[in-house]
C-alpha cells in the first residue's frame, strides 16, 4: 500500500500514520520529522530549515524532494509507505509522481484528514512529545498518565516551538495558500478520499479503514 495521510497541520496525520504503521507494516516517512532531526543534530539542512520552520513556512521543495527521494530507496520501504506531510506543493506532488514511476509503483490512495480551523488550534497548542522517543500527547485529549513526563520512557515531555499560537494560525494561512491545492491534483487522478478527522483517535481510524477497505472491495 503506497499512501498519502494529506491535511492541514494537527488533522492528525502523525497519530493516524502510527496506527497504520501498527496494522498495515507500512512505514511513516514524515518530512517534518526528517527536518526536526536535522534540526536537532544541527546540520546544514538543520541549519537552513530551522528558521524557516519557526515561522510557519515550507522549507524549499528542492530540499524535502531529495530527503524523499532517498528515503523511498530504502528497503523498508519495498512493500509499502505512509507519506506523512508530503507533498505539501503542487511541485512536491510532481516529483513524487516522478519518482515511483521511475521505481515502478503508484499512489494506492490519498487520505485527507478534514477538522475544522479552531479544533486544529486547539490539538497544536496542546500538544506535547517526547524528545527521546517521539511519543505524541495532548494536554487534555491524550494526556500522559504522569503529567509532563513519557509513559514509554520517562522523559519530561516538550513543546514544539512551532506550535505556538501565533506560529500555529500562520502555518494553517501557508496549509491553505500553498499546500491545499494539491487536493485538486489528486482528484483529478481519482485518488483522492476525505475523512472526517474530528472524534476520538480510534474513530477516525474505523473511518481510515473503511476507506482503505472500500478501495480493495
Ligand atoms: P510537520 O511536522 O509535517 O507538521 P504539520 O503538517 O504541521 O503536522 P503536525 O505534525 O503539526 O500535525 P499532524 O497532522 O501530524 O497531527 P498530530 O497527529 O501530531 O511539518 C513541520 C514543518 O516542517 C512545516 O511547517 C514546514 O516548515 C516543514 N515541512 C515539513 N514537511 C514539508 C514539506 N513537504 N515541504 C516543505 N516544508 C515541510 O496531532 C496533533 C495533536 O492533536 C496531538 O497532540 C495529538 O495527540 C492530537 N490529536 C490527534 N488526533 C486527535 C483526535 N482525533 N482527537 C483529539 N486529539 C487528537
Amino acid at each position: 500500500m503506497d499512501l498519502i495521510l494529506f491535511g492541514p497541520p494537527g488533522a492528525g496525520k502523525g497519530t493516524q500514520a502510527q496506527r497504520l504503521l501498527e496494522a498495515y507494516r507500512a512505514p511513516q516517512i514524515s518530512t517534518g520529522d526528517i527536518l526536526r532531526q536535522a534540526v536537532k543534530d544541527g546540520t546544514p539542512l538543520g541549519q537552513r530549515a530551522r528558521p524557516i520552520m519557526e515561522s510557519g513556512q515550507l522549507v524549499p521543495d528542492a530540499l524535502v524532494i531529495d530527503i524523499v527521494q532517498e528515503r523511498l530507496r530504502q528497503p523498508d520501504c519495498a512493500g509499502g509507505f505512509v507519506l506523512d506531510g508530503f507533498p505539501r506543493t503542487v511541485a512536491q506532488a510532481q516529483a513524487l509522481d516522478r519518482m515511483l514511476a521511475s521505481l515502478g509503483r503508484h499512489l494506492d490512495r490519498v487520505l485527507s484528514l478534514e477538522v475544522p480551523l479552531e479544533v486544529l488550534v486547539k490539538r497544536l497548542t496542546g500538544r506535547r512529545s517526547c524528545p527521546t522517543c517521539g511519543r505524541v500527547y495532548h494536554l487534555t485529549e491524550a494526556p500522559p498518565r504522569a503529567p509532563g513526563a513519557c509513559d514509554a520512557c520517562g522523559t519530561a515531555l516538550v513543546q514544539r516551538p512551532d506550535d505556538a499560537e501565533e506560529v500555529v494560525r500562520e502555518r494553517q494561512a501557508t496549509y491553505r495558500r500553498q499546500t491545499e491545492p494539491v487536493k485538486a491534483y489528486y482528484a483529478a487522478q481519482g485518488l483522492l478520499r476525505e475523512v472526517d478527522g474530528t472524534g476520538t483517535p480510534d474513530q477516525v481510524f474505523g473511518r481510515i479503514r473503511a476507506a482503505l477497505d472500500k478501495k480493495t472491495a
